[in-house]
């Protein structure tokens, strides 16, 4: 997993319950993005299952198709222009068969080229960006009345969070879920669109993102994910009035019953005050695996990419992470051929990294973004030489997170199952560090932390056996839990 975070989900709605006085309808909802878009997805089907949308088996069975896109690299717009005109083909059969179909685009496109998208694609219904999913049934009342497109791009003075409902009560929950706590990012890297499409840094309050939660846990999540374009500058209002830094909301959600595990992401160094490096050493619900962006091992580059730190920053609160919790496991992200990135610099990056060793890391080729100071810089790399450069720094991540995992290989680790694997009588689940595992076992175990002796490590996940404790340990551990 060394290519990129940017995965390509094609995540349809879990199943929502119908308002039985509405007629059924059907959408499908295409993410493209980072998990903050596959949160946001999740909470538009929340919106829309209210009107008695339910989830589509694809995009010719839906009568809206939402396309939640992401700006964050190049060729993001054609992207989208290529799928929506396969989404139009979808759209014109299904209006010869006399079905119609709303079509809306959402996410950071959407709020970045609103303009171009509803000129270039005029049979696209809806354009709203990231901060409107609130507004979404009223933008598909208007879009059935209206001629032209309806669109959404502002930021509005209320927050969305205050009226996104919560999913329908009977909808099935995974065992894993996401939570945006932050949105926005006020930090400006100069290669970054972030702060120009999800806009500035805000909180959600702490009361509200503790009764997420509590809803979450109910419906049977075990792990949570706090998500934020920048987490850890995490600063909401308390329900004692005071302002909450992350680590205090990770220490309330760890009191929680249900919530076994916690991990949260993406992380700015800057932003990891002591408070949060503390709650590495005294929450044990908070997993020991920390995904925490430097960019680049160069102080010239970090420089000219407004990070405002060095590389020997990162690498003093590296070890103070470590210090505070010395099993931590380490993910980064890098960007090979930033503006003025001379071979010097690529070869500090180069070190930075066997410095440190990462258990995985994501990396890309400097992308140009308009708009963005990097964009206009001096020092354009060529595009065969960040291709080179990438190509050494994957090799050497690759080489790392081979060797963390087979360093697993042996050990019992507590693994919170998380359903049926592949084949049948399979499961699957995931180990503190994120690796994914896979195991015989029943799966009735999904929800609970299983001791599992680690046995091969494979391409992207390990095999592993159920510990012999396991079925002596869990129900005592359950039950702790449960009158915590
Ligand atoms: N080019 C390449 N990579 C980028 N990222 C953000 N913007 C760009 C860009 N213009 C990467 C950074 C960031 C991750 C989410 O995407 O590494 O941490
Ligand atoms: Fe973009 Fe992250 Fe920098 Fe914010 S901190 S500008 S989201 S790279």
């Amino acid at each position: 997993m060394t290519v990129s975070d940017f995965r390509l989900h094609d995540t349809t709605p879990a199943p929502a319950i119908a308002n039985p006085a509405r007629p059924l309808r059907r959408l499908h909802v295409i993410t493209w993005g980072c998990q903050m878009n596959v949160y946001d997805s999740g909470k538009m089907a929340d919106v829309l299952a209210p009107l008695g949308y339910r989830p589509a088996d694809g995009p010719a069975d839906a009568d809206m198709v939402i396309l939640n896109t992401c700006h964050i690299r190049e060729r993001a717009t054609e992207k989208v222009f290529s799928e929506l005109g396969r989404l139009r083909v979808i759209k014109e059969q299904r209006a010869a068969e006399g079905r119609s179909t709303i079509l809306a685009v959402a996410g950071c496109v959407a709020q970045a080229e609103g303009a171009e998208i509803t000129a270039r694609a005029p049979y696209v219904d809806i354009v709203l960006g990231p901060q409107t999913y609130h507004r979404l049934p009223e933008m598909v009342a208007r879009a059935h009345r209206a001629a032209g497109p309806v669109i959404e791009t502002d930021f509005p003075v209320e927050q969305k969070f205050d009226f996104l409902p919560d999913a329908p009560a009977a909808q099935e929950q995974a065992v894993t879920a996401f939570l945006t706590v932050q949105e926005g990012c006020d930090k400006f890297c100069s290669f970054c669109v972030v702060p120009y499409t999800r806009g500035a840094e805000a909180s959600r309050p702490a009361a509200a993102v503790l009764e997420e939660a509590r809803r979450l846990a109910a419906r049977g999540a075990r792990e949570i994910t706090l998500l934020g374009q920048n987490v850890n500058a995490y600063h909401g209002v308390g329900p004692d009035g005071r302002d909450w830094g992350l680590a205090r909301l990770i220490r309330a959600l760890a009191d929680l019953p249900g919530v076994l595990r916690i991990r949260y992401m993406t992380s700015h160094p800057r932003d990891m005050d002591d408070d949060l490096i503390a709650a590495h050493a005294d929450v044990p619900a908070l997993m020991p695996f920390l995904h925490l962006p430097v960019q680049s091992g160069s102080d010239r580059i970090l420089d000219a990419m407004n990070r405002r730190h060095t590389a020997d920053d990162y690498r003093r609160l590296i070890d103070r992470l470590r210090a505070a919790r010395p099993d931590l496991a380490l993910s980064s992200d890098f960007i090979a051929g930033h503006p003025g990135e001379t071979s010097a610099d690529f070869a500090a990056t180069m070190q930075l990294i066997r410095d440190i060793g990462f258990a995985q890391a994501y990396s890309f080729k400097y992308s140009s973004r308009p708009g963005t100071p990097a964009a206009r810089a001096p020092g354009m790399v060529p595009e065969a030489e960040k291709d080179s450069r990438l190509a050494e720094l994957q090799a050497l991540i690759r080489a790392q997170q081979d060797d963390f995992n087979n360093r697993s290989v042996g050990l019992e680790m507590p693994v919170l199952v998380t359903g049926a694997g592949r084949r049948p009588g399979q499961i699957a689940g995931r180990t503190p560090y994120l690796q994914a595992v896979h195991m015989d076992g029943d799966a009735s175990l999904a929800g609970q932390i299983v001791p599992v002796k680690i046995r091969q490590s494979l391409t992207n996940s390990l095999s592993a056996t159920l510990g012999l404790s396991a079925t002596l340990i869990v129900p005592a551990f359950k039950q702790e839990r449960a009158s915590a």
